[in-house]
């Protein structure tokens, strides 16, 4: 069974064809983040436009990349949840016009499950990136040509960790389609505090991949300054990311009221720091923001057979964060010493795509959970 997922929420334009839940025929990304560079963050409004100018031209791309015609599919899949209203509608109604035309079930995938799907996902040459990473994959067989379930059901139940630009959340999963969220961040989602955080430092967006280069730079000192990590309450399973980011104001700017002054001098800002500074700060920052996820992920581990049932047997992860340097390689080193399976996208798969809508779709197909033709947008205030 072939899938053409579709994939609007926020500002990648994305359409792909995936056979069976497993092997990716074709996946194409057009993101906008040059129409929306010059305001700091995403316009909805620009977005919605943009995503009405591409989303046929990315699908003909897509089911032409994967050598097959429209004639060839069995389902339609999108993401109607979560994020911008406008950009949702687009693909909701991009994917009920191709479903209706051609007579196939539509399927509704929620994006942030969906992200959590991308690691089980190979591409169709069957050679992953994943595989250079070293970290082991649920459903990297090699020579198979689609997802061996038999693999893919040995992950489960298994903790579910997505960190991206919208969403930091936990889950106990007990297969790809039945999850439940226990933890999540009360405040920014972990890619908007690095995307706030280059901000402050005076780096460019995104963020994420600013502050991550910076920090692996020869010389770069992660202890440098101790920022605060959130633990909240001693059960809790939630994270916070604010206070972690207005420290990092403070360091570079100085604390108010305290007629303290920035590292140099007062009034500071990003643009003042030295090369130093900024990198020993960018470094500082990615420690502590990394170190808080994974004190979380270790709670949720100690407290996974009372919240599962069941012993967890694998870590699936997912978002634009799981393309950071020191979270795979502290989920890799992690899962090595407790001898649990971590599975980490490939990375361009971390960010928003849609072959992992059309991925999941199949189970969710699989399940019987089509969506008919009311499928309607579930929207966040941001993506
Ligand atoms: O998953 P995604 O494409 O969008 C949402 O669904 O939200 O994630 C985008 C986020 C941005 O905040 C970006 O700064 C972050 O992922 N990101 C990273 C890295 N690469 C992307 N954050 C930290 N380190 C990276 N290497
Ligand atoms: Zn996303």
């Amino acid at each position: 069974m072939l899938i053409l997922g579709i994939e609007t929420s926020c500002d990648e334009t994305a359409a792909a064809v995936v056979r069976a839940g497993g092997e990716i025929l074709s996946s194409v990304v057009a993101s906008q983040h040059e129409l929306h560079e010059e305001y700091a963050g995403v316009v909805p409004e620009i977005a919605s436009r943009a995503h009405v100018e591409a989303v046929l031209p990315v699908v003909r791309r897509a089911v032409r990349g994967a050598g097959v015609t429209l004639r060839d599919l069995g389902a339609v899949a999108v993401g109607p949840r979560p994020g911008l209203v406008g950009s949702l509608l687009v693909g909701i109604s991009a994917a009920k016009g191709l479903a209706w035309s051609l007579g196939l079930p539509l399927v509704g995938v929620d994006h942030v499950h969906a992200h959590l799907y991308a690691g089980l996902l190979q591409a169709r040459d069957g050679e992953t990136e994943r595989r250079r990473d070293g970290v082991e994959a649920g459903a990297s067989g090699a020579g198979t040509s689609s997802l061996d379930l038999s693999v893919s059901s040995s992950l489960f139940p298994a903790l579910g960790l997505v960190v991206s630009g919208g969403h930091t959340s936990l889950y106990v999963m007990r297969s790809p389609i039945e999850l439940v969220r226990v933890g999540a961040t009360i405040d920014d989602a972990l890619g908007e505090a690095f995307d706030k955080a280059a901000t402050i430092l005076g780096l460019a967006q995104p963020g994420g991949p600013s502050v991550d280069r910076l920090a692996a730079m020869a010389g770069a000192d992660d202890r440098a300054v101790r920022f605060p990590i959130a633990r909240l309450s001693r059960e809790s399973l939630d994270m916070s990311f604010s206070g972690l980011k207005t420290s990092l104001l403070y360091a570079v700017r100085g604390t108010p009221g305290r007629g303290e002054q920035g590292a140099q001098g007062y009034e500071r800002s990003g643009a003042d720091l030295s090369d130093r500074e900024r990198r020993d700060l960018a470094a500082s920052f990615q420690r502590a923001a990394i170190d808080a996820v994974m004190l979380k992920v270790g709670r949720a581990l100690e407290r996974f057979e009372g919240l599962a049932g069941g012993a967890c047997r694998a870590v699936l992860t997912g978002g634009g964060v799981t393309a950071n340097s020191l979270l795979r390689a502290r989920l890799a080193a992690m899962g090595e010493e407790r001898g649990l399976r971590v599975v980490l996208p490939p990375m361009g798969l971390c960010v928003d795509n849609a072959a992992m809508i059309a991925g999941l779709a199949h189970h969710l197909h699989g399940a019987g959970r089509d969506a008919d033709l009311s499928l309607a947008p579930v929207p966040t205030t941001a993506c």
